[in-house]
């Protein structure tokens, strides 16, 4: 069942081609800028009141949604808060019929989001469930269940239901500032033929995986790694830790690049591996006077950059290289190579890596 593949990580990464493509397939018009989503139980009036979006969530879904949360703003001008499913559900949360609650959990089954979404009911605000598991608990529990399409999820890291739970958010977010009418038809029909270029392009990734593969084993048997990035590429900084210690049991933390200054630079020194999500984008330059910071600390900074960047490379002692796409949708590719950074780290250590110690695919209970 892992069809050739040495891991269902390795298979399921692979799969992200595919699996992205399932999940925006029928939904996208280019032709007139507009999304399509039957499945939401929403009016466009009532779109037009929501005040604010909360979005609950857990682990790789809580940082689908924090890059949810740049979505909403940049394009929907939404104020959304992004919160953990245990702290939202033991907090006094300042909810009411107009705060749209956005679940987000891959399993349906998570406790503590199902628990925080159950909580909002008594708010009388709508609900949304994002998730892949179809009937799943969460599916009882709110107005609107949107299914990504990324089909069983086997390894216990999560990486084709992440970038399956991002397309949704940007379908989403697309519906929303389209219905609020605050988003120019040629930027959305734009975004949507570019939305259509991401399977390709990740295959784009996939097909260069071997370069991946020699950086992750250049540094597998460091001690700390660290992830940075700014804007949209802050939660996938976070990402991209996650997926590094949860498989390969390497301490590793994500950064916003502006934090360095304020705590983790003490923690850089010779030889730590850095990496810098540097995609082309408005805070380019300040991730690049960040990894100055950071090599100024003898650091080895690997970067995830665009094919065509060569300005990078001077500064940097690794790129990965990503296709250029436009900035809001670059999480989708940069995720790629980070996932694919793990896996082989986690390879080159020997890790058991489908199925990492102390986790489990869907935590049950809190
Ligand atoms: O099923 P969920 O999306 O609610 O799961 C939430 C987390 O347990 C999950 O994303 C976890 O962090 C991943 N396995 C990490 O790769």
């Amino acid at each position: 069942e892992k069809a050739g593949y040495e891991h269902f990580m390795l298979k399921e990464i692979h799969e992200q081609a595919t699996s992205v493509h399932d999940t925006f397939s029928g939904k996208l018009s280019e032709l007139d800028g507009s999304v399509n989503l039957d499945e939401l139980d929403i009016s466009n009036e009532e779109i037009r009141n929501i005040e604010r979006i909360e979005i609950i969530a857990c682990g790789t879904s809580l940082n689908a949604g924090l890059v949810g949360k740049y979505l909403f703003e940049n394009l929907a001008g939404i104020h959304t808060d992004v919160d953990i499913g245990s702290e939202f559900r033991y907090s006094n949360p300042i909810m009411d019929e107009n705060v749209l609650s956005i679940a987000i959990t891959q399993s349906g089954e998570t406790a503590d989001t199902l628990a925080a979404i159950r909580s909002c009911r008594s708010y009388d605000c709508n609900t949304i469930a994002i998730t892949n598991v179809v009937g799943s608990s969460i599916t009882r529990d709110a107005n609107s269940v949107l299914y990504t399409r990324a089909g069983p999820e086997i390894g216990v890291a999560a990486t084709k239901t992440f970038t399956a739970q991002l397309i949704m958010l940007y379908v989403l977010a697309i519906k929303f500032a389209r219905a609020k009418g605050i988003m120019d038809i040629n930027y959305a029909k734009d975004m949507l033929v570019n939305l259509k270029r991401i399977p390709g392009q990740i295959q784009k990734i996939l097909n260069h995986r071997e370069e991946i593969r020699e950086c992750a084993e250049m540094f597998a048997q460091k001690r700390d790694y660290f992830f940075v990035g700014r804007h949209l590429n802050y939660p996938i900084a976070l990402e991209g830790a996650l997926k590094l210690k949860e498989i390969s049991y390497i301490h590793a933390e994500g950064f916003a690049g502006g934090e360095l200054k304020h705590g983790p630079l003490a923690l850089i020194e010779d030889g730590t591996p850095v990496v810098a999500i540097a995609t082309k984008g408005h805070v380019y330059e300040k991730i690049l006077s960040n990894i100055k910071e950071i090599k100024a600390r003898e650091a080895r900074v690997i970067a995830v950059a665009n094919i065509d960047d060569t300005e990078i490379e001077k500064y940097v002692d690794w790129v990965l290289r990503v296709p250029a796409t436009d900035e809001l949708l670059s999480p989708l590719l940069s995720t790629v190579v980070l996932q694919l950074l793990a896996y082989y780290t986690a390879l080159a250590r020997g890790c058991s890596i489908d199925k990492p110690k102390n986790l489990a695919k869907s935590v049950t209970v809190e």
